[in-house]
């Protein structure tokens, strides 16, 4: 099987690459990736005699239509990811997300391959912290932010192309991952590195907002399901069953660290803020037999913190410019 994988140096794609390199032999991996910011083909280096690595942006359509025509299966990560940065300037996240997943869309359709587009719960808005409701694939669309917006309304190109031009793809909708190369920008990252700083962590607001934290080798395990086993135009929902508040996971840092349990601060909230993020996986599990490997989420942030802890060279370059553009907005 030729895969093409947008957005493989970023942090999900990273280590997608990687671990289908290491699980299947068989696969042939082009990468397709435009390097901003949050990309690094470094984090690829191990790998480089076993991949095609295209440097380019899926907004691109010479660049992605002949790279569609040359794979069987595109699994489409690429995007512009953060929310705060989104806050700051969404045109980036329209012109990726949106402009981007029409451009793939079209390819595969000319070409006639299948795609697996990769989304996020932050499609569905987000729940009371008491609501005993979960997302499921029936609820309703309702995003908050510039680039959950932006990720629904791509999703929606998907499901269009899909019902208008007979398109085969699956759609999977993802929680929070963590795990090993993903950007300092983001919100476990930014503590553990903080912390290896001499930095106190930073909660926005109360700190009581809850997400569903899936580590990244479930989510691309599950990817991997659902390219094999899952049926055409379905949309499928990742999630480990690992609702935290972001207090309970500073507080496990903190422990994990050997740091005192107040050492942190509350910093000014996020505009919009999304309360509680909560996935209910029944069909995945049920249907195509996922299960997740990590379920103990102090083991798994504690292998996390070790990752960072040894590969300082790979997040230092990025830390003060990080802080700096947190400081000026009060966070
Ligand atoms: P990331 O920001 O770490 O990586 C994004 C990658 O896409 C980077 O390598 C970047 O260079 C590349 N990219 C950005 N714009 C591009 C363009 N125009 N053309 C080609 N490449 C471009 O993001 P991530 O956290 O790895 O997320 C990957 C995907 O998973 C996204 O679609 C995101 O919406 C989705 N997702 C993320 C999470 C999460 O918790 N991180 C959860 C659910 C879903
Ligand atoms: O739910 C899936 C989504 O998870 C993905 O679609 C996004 O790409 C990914 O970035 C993530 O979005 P969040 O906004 O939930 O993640 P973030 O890491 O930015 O923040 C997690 C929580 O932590 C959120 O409630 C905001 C809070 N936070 C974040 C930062 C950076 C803090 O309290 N302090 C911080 O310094």
């Amino acid at each position: 099987m030729r895969v093409l994988v947008t957005g493989g140096a970023g942090f999900i794609g990273t280590n997608f690459v990687l671990r289908t390199i290491e699980t299947r032999p068989d696969v042939e991996v082009t990468v397709l990736d435009a390097l901003t910011y949050a990309g690094n083909a470094d984090n690829l280096s191990s790998v480089a005699e076993r991949i095609t690595f295209v440097r380019g942006d899926v907004a691109d359509a010479e660049t992605v239509d002949r790279l569609v025509g040359e794979n069987d299966v595109v699994v489409h990560f690429a995007a512009e990811s953060h929310n705060d940065v989104s806050l700051r300037n969404p045109e980036p996240f329209v012109r990726t997300n949106l402009v981007g997943t029409y451009t793939i869309l079209e390819a595969v359709r000319r070409h006639g391959r299948r795609l697996h587009h990769i989304s996020t719960d932050e499609v569905y808005g987000d729940l009371e912290l008491d609501d005993p409701a979960r997302f499921t694939t029936s609820t309703p669309y309702n995003p908050s932010s510039p680039y959950s917006s932006t990720k629904a309304g791509s999703d929606l190109l998907v499901r269009a192309w899909v019902r208008s031009f007979g398109v085969d793809a699956t759609i999977s909708n993802c929680s929070n991952n963590y795990g090993p190369y993903q950007h300092i920008e983001k919100f476990i990252p930014r503590q553990i590195t903080n912390v290896l700083s001499d930095i106190r962590p930073k909660l926005y607001g109360a700190g009581r907002n809850v997400r569903d934290w899936i580590h990244v080798d479930d989510h691309n395990d599950a990817v991997w399901t659902i390219i094999e086993k899952g049926r055409t135009s379905e949309t499928y929902l990742i999630g480990a069953d690992g609702e935290r508040d972001n207090l309970t996971i500073v507080g496990l840092i903190l422990e994990l660290s050997g740091r005192p349990a107040d050492w942190f601060d509350h910093v000014t909230d996020r505009a919009g803020h999304d309360l509680r993020y909560a996935i209910d996986s029944s069909k995945l599990r049920e249907e195509l037999g996922w299960r997740p490997r990590y379920t103990d989420i102090r083991a798994g942030l504690a292998q996390t913190i070790d990752w960072y802890r040894d590969n300082e060279s790979w997040w230092r370059p990025a830390k003060a410019a990080v802080e700096a553009r947190y400081a000026e907005a009060g966070q």
